[in-house]
């Protein structure tokens, strides 16, 4: 029998791709940048499944540009790029891959929460620069950690993971969230606020929502307004959760004292995007899932989707597990 035929939207670590390379027919994209949406609909086309980033748009032109297709396989935790209710009317599993990164993310956030509180990046590049003449009593002062106000919005597997770690600082967590998390309130003694609440009494904010429409511009300049002067803003969700304008209107007036982003809008944020030059915006590009184990198991957990997908099982990350009822 001929190995059902899969297109690959970018190289991915070996571990995950060579369970896909042995079982399946698969294409490769090659190149550093995502394949332009045309030749995505085109490879499709003859396509049994897909394994997409969240840098492809899986919606229902894709769908049906690809009649054969039996299964999508999302690179990431993360799904705002798929259509799942398109998915959904045309029996398609879309999957993703969560809880293998929720540590290393956890620890994405908390280091920029970490290095935008010390000024670290700054203090870099003082250093590197020539500047550093002789020990300053007035030199890059920052945030305390320890034993400050830590808010989280959105107290999922991430927020949770982040809110453990502040307690080894002796931080104080709240939280705000749709639902109440009994386990976070009585685990990590965090308490459950308002937004207002959230917003006027962190010292850090971390977001952990999932980008939907009621969350896009979940900060925006309103507020920004509300949160303490101190306050830094931590963001490794989505990038519009957070308005990017109002955000750098507040940081260059100093409203808030720092944010770091993982996440922007637009992603990328562009080289001649005014966020960039101002010394209290710290942004890397994307990155808190990249360590070499959580991208390789990534990688796995795509290819187990996948397969299961491709051979008309139930995958194990199935967005959309209903369609298996009928
Ligand atoms: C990355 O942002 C992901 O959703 O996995
Ligand atoms: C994502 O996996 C989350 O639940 O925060």
């Amino acid at each position: 029998m001929a190995k059902p035929k899969v297109f690959v939207t970018r190289i991915i670590p070996d571990r995950g791709l060579k369970r896909i390379l042995d079982h399946t027919d698969a294409t490769v994209w090659q190149d550093d940048l995502p394949p332009p949406r045309a030749v995505l609909l085109e490879r499709a086309h003859d396509c049994d499944g897909l394994v997409t980033l969240l840098t492809d748009k899986v919606d229902g032109e894709l769908f049906d540009a690809a009649p054969h297709l039996k299964v999508v396989a999302n690179y990431a935790v993360g799904f705002d790029n798929i259509d799942v209710m398109a998915a959904t009317q045309r029996g398609i599993p879309v999957t993703n891959t969560p809880g293998v990164l929720t540590e290393t993310t956890a620890d994405l956030a908390f280091t920029l929460l970490m290095t935008a509180a010390r000024r670290i990046a700054e203090g870099r590049d003082y250093a590197k620069s020539g500047q550093w003449k002789t020990w300053g009593p007035m030199l890059l002062l920052g945030q305390d950690i320890y034993g400050a106000t830590l808010g989280i919005a959105g107290i999922g597997r991430i927020g949770f993971a982040v809110a453990r770690r502040a307690r080894g600082f002796n931080m104080r967590i709240l939280y705000h969230d749709a639902v109440r998390n009994e386990r976070a309130e009585s685990e990590l003694g965090a308490r459950f606020v308002s937004k207002q609440e959230l917003l006027a009494q962190s010292d850090f904010l971390s977001l952990h929502v999932p980008l939907a429409p009621d969350t896009r511009h979940f900060i925006d300049q309103a507020a920004l307004a509300a949160m303490k002067p101190n306050a830094v803003l931590v963001n490794t969700s989505r990038g519009p959760v957070v308005d990017t304008m109002a955000l750098y209107e507040a940081l260059k007036a100093r409203r808030i004292f720092a944010a770091a982003l993982d996440v922007t809008d637009p992603e990328p944020l562009p080289a001649d995007h005014p966020l960039y030059t101002l010394d209290n915006a710290l942004i890397v590009p994307h990155i808190a899932s990249a360590s070499f184990e959580t991208r390789n198991r990534m990688a796995e957990i795509a290819a187990d989707n996948l397969l299961a997908g491709l051979a008309g099982q139930v995958p194990p990350n199935c967005l959309n597990p209903d369609i298996f009822k009928k």
